[in-house]
């Protein structure tokens, strides 16, 4: 039994994670906040987009080594030519034994080789790499790793590397012993002292029975950083950075809580996560030191984040409130349950012969957005929530959302209209974010990457 008991969304808890829209049937009537006005055909003024929009049709190698994970890289080219980017596969002759030529050419519309020795007319071994915006290898075998730590060049993807002037992406995959070596260690340090970003291996199921770090990171997270990495040296390349965050601890709380009945069973909610993990994807992209606080998640850990696993919302509220002096700004996107078990059965729960039925009597959960907004510890602290509301007869949803944020005590809430039987568990997202001079910015349909982005702009307009 998996029973629905807590009300993750009800008054007492922290937020949704799974946001939903908030429509005009909401009876909403939104007003720009002052950091970024929607003007008349919807565009947004920087700050808004800027971090979030890469440059028009760039240029993008697709370096593919010899893993297992090869595969998945298909998603990933499949991702940037969809969103506009003009993509060269060049994979190593170890990355064709797992996927053939045919495939990345017939997917990316480019010729594929991997001998620095065809199409020698067009001199690819050179041209490729300077006439790249950036460089992405997946999955980054540790003998891809260790060739470019020490310059060699002995084939189409390694002559690519040492040419490429653009910024450079490695995605780690490989057995976790392999990872753990001191010199794939070594040469990671090397790569990374030169400015290349390299993504450490997910953990999860490997290519045999056995678990552990060395899964490739999910194609989604490997797309989302190559567009901010692209975002930032366009930025860069007009005297701007994206790497706004820096020097920021940012504390983030995702998925949903778990409420035990018994050693087995539980109360719970189906909060996937995904939008916390895109706000710490995004923050840690974006420079900032981030602890990510994730109840029962099951996505893979965001590269460069200090993932915290909890359980329940005691658990939840131990870890946020016990790192709460340590952070500029904690942004709660789980959705922690109100009610909880006022007892834990010690053993499981037995059927009876009379057909009773047990008796759970529940308690009220500590509101840890509340907390951590009353009791604040550190001075320019920004702190964000979220609410999901169907509104009343009553009330809209704004309504309940400014409620909400008066009550909490919150700097901004990130509200999403769950009316109408719209249903969680899209990758798309649509809110509208409070604030407590009574501004609000309607954030139109998109990725929840991208609201992660306008949170962290609406954040960072605080501190500068
Ligand atoms: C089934 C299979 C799976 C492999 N998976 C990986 C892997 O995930 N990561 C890795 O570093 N090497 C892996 N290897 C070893 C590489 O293929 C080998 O080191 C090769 O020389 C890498 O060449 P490249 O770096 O030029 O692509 C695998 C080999 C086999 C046979």
């Amino acid at each position: 039994m998996n029973a629905t008991g807590g009300t993750p969304h009800g008054p007492g808890d922290d937020t949704p994670d799974r946001a939903q829209a908030v429509t005009g049937a909401s009876g909403v009537s939104a007003e720009p906040v002052a950091t970024g006005a929607a003007s008349a055909d919807g565009e947004r003024d920087d700050p808004l987009t800027r971090p979030v929009h890469p440059p028009k049709k760039p240029s993008v190698v697709l370096g593919v080594g010899g893993g297992i994970a090869a595969y998945k890289v298909c998603d990933l080219l499949r991702r940037l030519t969809e969103s506009g980017h003009q993509v060269r596969v060049v994979p190593t002759a170890a990355a064709l034994e797992f996927v053939g030529a045919a495939t990345w050419a017939a997917l990316s519309g480019q010729p594929v080789t991997a001998d620095p020795f065809g199409y020698v007319h067009e001199v690819p071994h050179v041209r490729i790499g300077k006439g790249a915006d950036l460089v992405v290898v997946a999955p980054a075998t540790a003998n891809l790793i260790a060739k470019a730590a020490h310059g060699l060049a002995d084939d189409l993807l390694t002559n690519t590397l040492l040419t490429a002037r653009c910024p450079i992406l490695f995605a780690a995959a490989m057995h976790t012993e392999m990872w753990e070596h001191p010199a794939t260690q070594a040469n990671v340090a090397i790569l990374r002292s030169r400015g290349i970003t390299v993504l450490d291996p997910a953990v999860g199921r490997l290519t045999g029975a056995d678990t552990g770090r060395g899964r490739l990171p999910e194609p989604a997270e490997i797309f989302a950083i190559s567009q901010l990495m692209l975002a930032d040296s366009t930025a860069r390349a007009a005297g701007e950075s994206v790497a706004d965050l820096t020097g920021k601890h940012v504390l983030v709380s995702a998925g949903g809580t778990r409420e035990h009945l018994d050693p087995v069973r539980y109360l719970g909610n189906s909060s996937s996560g995904k939008q916390g993990y895109a706000l710490a994807r995004i923050a840690a992209a974006r420079g900032a030191k981030v602890t990510l606080v994730a109840a029962n998640s099951e996505l893979p850990d965001p590269a460069g984040v200090q993932v915290v696993p909890v359980t329940s919302t005691r658990d939840l509220y131990d870890e946020i409130t016990g790192r709460a002096a340590d952070a500029d700004a904690i942004v709660m996107a789980a959705a922690p349950a109100d009610f909880r078990p006022a007892d834990v059965a010690e053993h499981k729960i037995k059927k009876t012969e009379d057909g009773a039925v047990p008796a759970v009597q529940l308690v009220q959960n500590p509101d840890i957005l509340a907390t951590v907004a009353h009791d604040r510890q550190r001075a320019g602290q920004v702190i964000v929530g979220f609410a999901a509301e169907t509104g009343d007869a009553s009330h809209s949803v704004l309504d309940l959302g400014r409620a909400k944020l008066a009550r909490k005590g919150c700097d901004l809430l990130v509200v999403n209209d769950v009316s109408g039987g719209k249903v969680f568990g899209s990758d798309l997202n649509e809110a509208v974010v409070l604030d407590r001079d009574g501004n609000a910015l309607p954030v139109p349909s998109g990725s929840k990457d991208a609201l992660a982005g306008v949170i962290w702009n609406l954040v960072a307009s605080r501190w500068h």
